[in-house]
């Protein structure tokens, strides 16, 4: 199945007419800022380290070991240091697109984070969404909000979004509250193209859940 899209005008390559390299010039400074309904989708900054640590000691504490954020042992704030530097990178190449998630009536917590921590504009354009929630913001559809802006993002055609052919999601199979999260946003399950994951340190089976830009 190929989902590839033609590759848009003026995003600064070289003419390949000319026999020159063809390069997609794609950085994403200084962020796209996505709102909705209950939600701010942002990146984080150095001026949310703290927030972001108390989200992240949250997570530790519930015994979190799907979302991949936190290694065994890591404290908060190194984990907050290698989301922001993650975050940087992304808004540097394009690469990946990370974002937390604050509350618009309280702005100052963050609730969580969607990123797209690989976007591939190769033969096929697609990126690879991952996400969590502190445990005080599950079970009310703040995952959900916040994955549909993301993916919406993602599928909108460039440059205003990302304009990619497919979105897609590894979760391992028994993570019933993700696999529930992507089928009600239209990602179908692909389970013959799993992969090995690193989860918490640990290589751990994913399925694929797969969304195109059709549907
Ligand atoms: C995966 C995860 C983000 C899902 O969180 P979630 O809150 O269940 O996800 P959603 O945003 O889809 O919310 C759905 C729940 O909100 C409820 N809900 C309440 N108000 C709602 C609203 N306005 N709209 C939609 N759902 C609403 C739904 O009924 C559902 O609850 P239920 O499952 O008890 O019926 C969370 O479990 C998590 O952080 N897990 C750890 C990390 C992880 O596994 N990440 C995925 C791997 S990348």
């Amino acid at each position: 199945m190929d989902h590839a899209r033609p590759t848009p005008p003026n995003l600064g390559r070289a003419d390949p007419a000319a026999g020159l390299p063809v390069e997609v010039f794609a950085h994403d400074t200084p962020g796209t800022r996505l709102d909705t309904d209950r939600l701010i989708i942002r990146p984080a900054t150095p001026a949310d380290a703290g927030a972001f640590e108390a989200a992240i000691d949250a997570l530790i504490t519930s015994g979190d070991g799907t979302s991949g954020v936190n290694l065994p042992g890591e404290q908060a704030r190194h984990i907050v240091k290698r989301q922001l530097d993650l975050t940087a990178k992304g808004l540097r190449t394009g690469g990946a697109l990370r974002r937390a998630i604050f509350d618009r009536d309280h702005q100052h917590e963050v609730l969580g984070a969607c990123n797209l921590i690989t976007i591939e504009r190769g033969l096929e354009w697609y990126a690879e969404l991952a996400f969590w929630l502190t445990p005080n913001a599950r079970g009310k559809g703040i995952a959900r909000e916040a994955c549909a802006a993301v993916i919406g993002h993602a599928f909108d055609d460039l440059p205003r979004g990302l304009g990619v052919a497919s979105v897609r999601g590894y979760v391992q199979p028994d993570n019933s509250r993700a696999k529930n999260l992507l089928a009600g946003l239209g990602f179908a399950h692909m389970p013959e193209a799993g992969e090995h994951k690193d989860t918490g340190g640990h290589q751990r089976p994913h399925d694929l859940w797969l969304r195109t830009i059709a549907g």
